[in-house]
């Protein structure tokens, strides 16, 4: 891949820096052997209604599409979620950790690239999971689909960051580990690298990534080395 135009790298958010599985304990406590069913529910459903508000024209926050998402796992799992565990589960969502590559690799990547953040979540939420992780201050913009109320991978969402950080698509490096958002932001027309952190499978949807890597440090490595040549 060709990298020589890259200004500004942008990072989707969950999945990409933040790990959700940081939050499996947690449902561990409160579900027991359901935990893990109404886990990847709750995900599964959490990107649904994304895509379903997307196609209606309904949007709203990330943050009520996913207690919408968990209210619908645990509904579908025979399990009453109480008011209390609703706020304990979306305050663990606010404090989600980062994946251990994240923090070194946003430092070595800062003295070369822009990076900024492009993520489904709202503002607030965002700002509070980057702050939880001591990161926020390594992004020079923190990109959140509210503005443009849609979610991703609706092409309006990647030109916010050509708009925002007034660049040419070419000249932006998108990565993510969801392979639905890398297709869609390939289809858009941005560089993107997949972020295959979980030995997943791309999809069929026509639209591969430049690049595939294990994890950021290996992105860093990668973006480095290529200078260096
Ligand atoms: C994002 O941060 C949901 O991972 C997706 O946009």
């Amino acid at each position: 891949m060709e990298f020589k135009n890259i200004q500004a790298i942008v990072f989707d958010a969950y999945g990409t820096l933040l790990d959700i599985s940081s939050i499996d304990q947690l449902l561990k406590e409160l579900f027991g052997d359901k935990a893990n069913d109404i886990g990847s529910l709750w995900r599964k459903k959490q990107l649904e209604y994304t895509w379903l508000r997307t196609l209606m024209g309904r949007y709203v926050h990330f943050d009520t599409v996913t207690l919408d998402a968990l209210k619908f796992a645990c509904r579908y799992n025979g399990v009453d979620l109480n008011e209390k565990m609703a706020e304990t589960l979306m305050q663990a969502y606010d404090e989600l950790s980062i994946f251990e590559d994240v923090s070194p690799a946003l430092r070595k990547l800062m003295a070369r690239y822009r990076l900024a953040v492009l993520s489904n979540a709202n503002q607030k939420m965002l700002e509070n999971s980057l702050k939880h992780n001591k990161v926020h201050s390594l992004f020079e913009q923190i990109i959140s689909v509210e503005e443009a109320l849609h979610f991703k991978p609706k092409p309006v969402v990647y030109r916010m960051a050509e708009q925002q950080l007034d660049l040419k698509r070419f000249e932006i490096l998108f990565i993510s580990s969801n392979t639905w958002d890398v297709a869609g932001a390939k289809s858009f027309g941005l560089k993107v690298v997949w972020g295959n952190r979980f030995n997943g499978q791309m999809e069929e949807l026509s639209f591969e990534p430049d690049l595939i890597v294990a994890d950021l440090e290996e992105l860093a490595a990668h973006l480095i080395l290529k200078e260096n040549d």
